[in-house]
């Protein structure tokens, strides 16, 4: 549409509206935080009066302009959430070939998506970044090539930002059709929400290697977001699970997710309870949240030929490896990047989470808190002040 209107403003160029065109296409290029003024935003009829006296083609533009955009919040620079952060409107964008856009009613923020912003890991990808990664809503527009039918669908989505700018924190976004899966009627989009990287981290961890049924299985930090999926569907899988997690509501929440056992890795001789829990056989597949603090607590548990799978480092990010203690139990240590897996993989754990959610409705999916979009910057700060249970949701519904 853009296009079109510049063209049609450009043939006007004889009444002075040129100047107008190149000013309307400048705004759909960069965002109304250029069009309106930052931070501004349209306030209905006395933007009529500030335009009073406006050639009618002009009036026109500025009521596509408006129509075009969406609520948004995106950062320039990285930094703290409340600094960079900035809540405004932006262009409602367009799917490409392959893509569906989404009306989201809710976005959830990872730990990644605020390392991400804070620049903890990466320097800045785009010039404007739109931050989140997951979230929850309904296909309301289809780029080439994609099915029709998919048209008002309720989907779940992860990875929205993973190589490319737009995230979830936003009205709308577009993305590959395949990183949609459909979200079940009887879950709502904030538990839609929660989902995303959590869910399908915890179920490649589990399940790249085939069925789990009759292991024995380690979740440390079983009440993070991870931890409290991999749990769940650890559980699903036919899994005896041993959940690691800190004394008090942390072991509440693991235990709810159905550990048959939850073990206070805090304390000093955690690693022999564990061991006790298993009969002295030790544990067949281990999903670790904290390689660098669980290193020796790993090593100690894992049966012979065990599967040992470390999604996240903690603090202790160089420790040295006891090679010796790995080969004589025949041990794998398999580092898990979700967004490095195989596609194929990934299909899969969509798949296997779409079964689950329909198989298990009375699922958890814990909400930790929820903030409106113009808060993310809140959402932010709740998730890096490292006490949450479960995931952070942000409302993108302003309606
Ligand atoms: N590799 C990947 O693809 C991938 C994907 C998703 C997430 N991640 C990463 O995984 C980490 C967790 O994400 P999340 O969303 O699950 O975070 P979360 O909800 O904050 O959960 C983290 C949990 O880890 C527990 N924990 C920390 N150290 C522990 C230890 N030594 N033993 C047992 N539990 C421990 C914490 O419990 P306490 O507070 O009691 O210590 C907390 O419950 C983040 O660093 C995230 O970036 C990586």
């Amino acid at each position: 549409m853009a296009d079109d209107l510049t063209a049609a403003y450009s043939k006007n160029a004889g009444l002075g509206l040129d100047s107008l065109a190149n000013g309307f296409a400048n705004s759909l290029a960069l965002g109304s935080s250029h069009a309106l003024g930052k931070g501004e935003s349209f306030r209905g009829a006395s933007d009529f009066g500030n335009i009073h006296g406006c050639h009618p083609c002009e009036i026109l533009a500025f009521l596509l302009r408006v129509q075009d955009l969406m609520k948004a919040v995106w950062y320039d620079r990285q930094g703290r959430a409340e600094e960079v952060l900035e809540f405004g409107e932006l262009p409602t964008p367009q799917p490409g070939p392959g893509e569906v856009r989404v009306r989201l009613h809710t976005s959830a923020v990872n730990p990644a998506d605020a390392n991400r912003r804070a620049g903890r890991l990466h320097g800045m990808e785009y010039p404007r970044i739109i931050p989140n990664s997951d979230g929850a809503g309904t296909i309301d527009g289809l780029g080439e090539s994609v099915d029709p039918a998919l048209l008002g669908s309720r989907v779940w989505l992860h990875f929205a930002q993973r190589g490319r700018p737009f995230g979830t924190a936003a009205e709308y976004v577009c993305l590959p059709r395949e990183l949609t899966s459909p979200l079940p009627e009887h879950l709502d989009f904030t538990h839609g929400a929660c989902l995303g990287i959590p869910a399908m981290t915890a179920y490649c961890g589990l399940f790249q290697r085939g069925p789990i049924k009759g292991k024995r299985i380690l979740v440390t930090g079983g009440a993070g977001a991870v931890g409290h999926y991999a749990v769940q569907l650890a559980k699903w899988g036919g899994a005896h699970v041993i959940a690691t997690a800190s004394f008090g509501r942390k072991a509440a929440h693991a235990t709810l997710a159905g550990a048959d056992c939850v073990i206070d890795y805090t304390a000093p001789d955690a690693a022999d309870q564990i061991l006790e829990a298993t009969q002295g056989r030790g544990v067949d597949h281990i999903i670790d949240v904290n390689a660098g603090d669980n290193l020796e607590l790993c090593l100690k548990v894992a049966a012979d030929h065990a599967l040992w799978i470390s999604y996240a480092v903690g603090a202790q990010v160089a420790r040295e490896l006891p090679l010796i203690a790995l080969i004589r139990k025949n041990l794998c240590i398999r580092g898990m990047y979700l967004s490095g897996l195989p596609y194929e993989i990934r299909c899969m754990a969509q798949e296997g989470l779409s079964r689950w959610t329909r198989e298990v409705p009375d699922a958890i999916h814990a909400v930790d808190s929820t903030f409106s979009l113009r808060d993310t910057a809140m959402a932010h700060l709740a998730v890096e002040a490292g006490t949450k249970l479960g995931t952070v949701v942000v409302r993108c519904n302003l309606e």
